[in-house]
C-alpha cells in the first residue's frame, strides 16, 4: 500500500483570533453560519487573516480539494493500493475511506469540510463514517500507519525522478510520502525530523496537486501494469 499525507494543509475553520473581524462576520452572515463554523479561505478572507501567524500556509482548502479529487479518482486507489490522509496546519489528521466520492463542486466541498471539522466525522451520526478526524501530529500518524519508510518531498531535497522514487520505495514496503498541503513556506522542522529521506522530484517548486499526480502516475506505471 502507498500512503500519502498532505502535511500542514491549509484546511481549518476560522480561528478565534479573527472570528469577530467585520469581513468574517459579513461572510458568515451571507452564508447563514456562525463565524467560527466557516472554513478559512484566503480568497475571501485575505484582509482578515493577513496578520495571522504563518498566514501564507493557511486558508487554502482548494489545494486539499484538488489533491483529494486527484488521489481518490486514481487507478491506484481503485486498485486498493492507496491511502490518503490530510494533516492540517492546526494539528489534526483527516482519515478518508478510499471509497469516498469527494464533491467535484468547490462550494459543496467547502460545506462538507465545514461539517467534518465541526462534527468530527461525515456523515455525523454514522458508526462507519467516510471521513473522520483525530487530533494527531504527523509523528502520531506514523505510529499509527507504521510505514516501512517515510519520504518527505521538498524542492530542496536530494534529486530523484518520480520513477526512481517509486522503484526505490516499493509499494509492498508500505512507504509513506509527505507532501506540503499549502501554498508557500517550508514544512516545519518537527515534521522534517520524521523523514527517513528528503527528496526533490524537480529543479523548481511545483504545486502540491502536480506533485501528487506525478507520484501517483509513477507508482501506477510500475505497480498496476
Ligand atoms: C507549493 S509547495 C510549498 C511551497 C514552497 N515551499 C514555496 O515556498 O514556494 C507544496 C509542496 O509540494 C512539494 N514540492 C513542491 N515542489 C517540489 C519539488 N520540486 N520536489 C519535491 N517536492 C516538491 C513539497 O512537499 C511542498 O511542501
Amino acid at each position: 500500500m502507498l500512503h500519502i499525507c498532505l502535511v500542514e494543509s491549509g484546511l481549518e475553520l476560522v480561528p478565534k483570533e479573527i472570528s469577530k473581524h467585520p469581513l468574517i462576520r459579513r461572510y458568515a452572515k451571507k452564508r447563514g453560519k456562525k463565524p467560527s463554523k466557516v472554513l478559512l479561505d484566503i480568497s475571501f478572507h485575505y484582509h482578515a487573516m493577513k496578520n495571522l501567524k504563518d498566514f501564507n500556509k493557511r486558508g487554502r482548502p482548494d489545494i486539499v480539494h484538488f489533491c483529494l479529487l486527484e488521489a481518490l479518482g486514481s487507478p491506484l486507489n481503485k486498485m486498493a493500493l492507496l491511502r490518503i490522509y490530510v494533516h492540517t496546519y492546526d494539528g489534526k489528521v483527516v482519515f478518508i475511506d478510499p471509497s469516498t466520492r469527494i464533491p467535484k463542486n468547490y462550494i459543496r466541498f467547502v460545506g462538507l469540510m465545514e461539517q467534518l471539522l465541526d462534527k468530527g466525522k461525515v456523515p455525523p451520526n454514522s458508526s462507519s463514517p467516510l471521513l473522520w478526524i483525530r487530533e494527531m501530529s504527523v509523528k502520531d500518524l506514523i505510529g499509527h500507519v507504521k510505514p516501512g519508510t517515510v519520504i518527505l518531498l521538498d524542492e530542496k531535497g536530494k534529486k530523484m525522478s518520480v520513477h526512481e522514487l517509486a522503484k526505490k520505495f516499493p509499494i509492498g514496503d508500505n512507504p509513506l510520502i509527505l507532501i506540503g498541503g499549502f501554498q508557500r513556506g517550508n514544512i516545519s522542522q518537527e515534521i522534517r525530523e520524521q523523514a527517513d529521506y528528503i527528496v526533490s522530484i524537480f529543479k523548481e517548486t511545483l504545486e502540491t496537486w502536480i506533485v501528487i499526480s506525478r507520484i501517483l502516475c509513477a507508482y501506477e506505471h510500475i505497480y498496476t501494469a
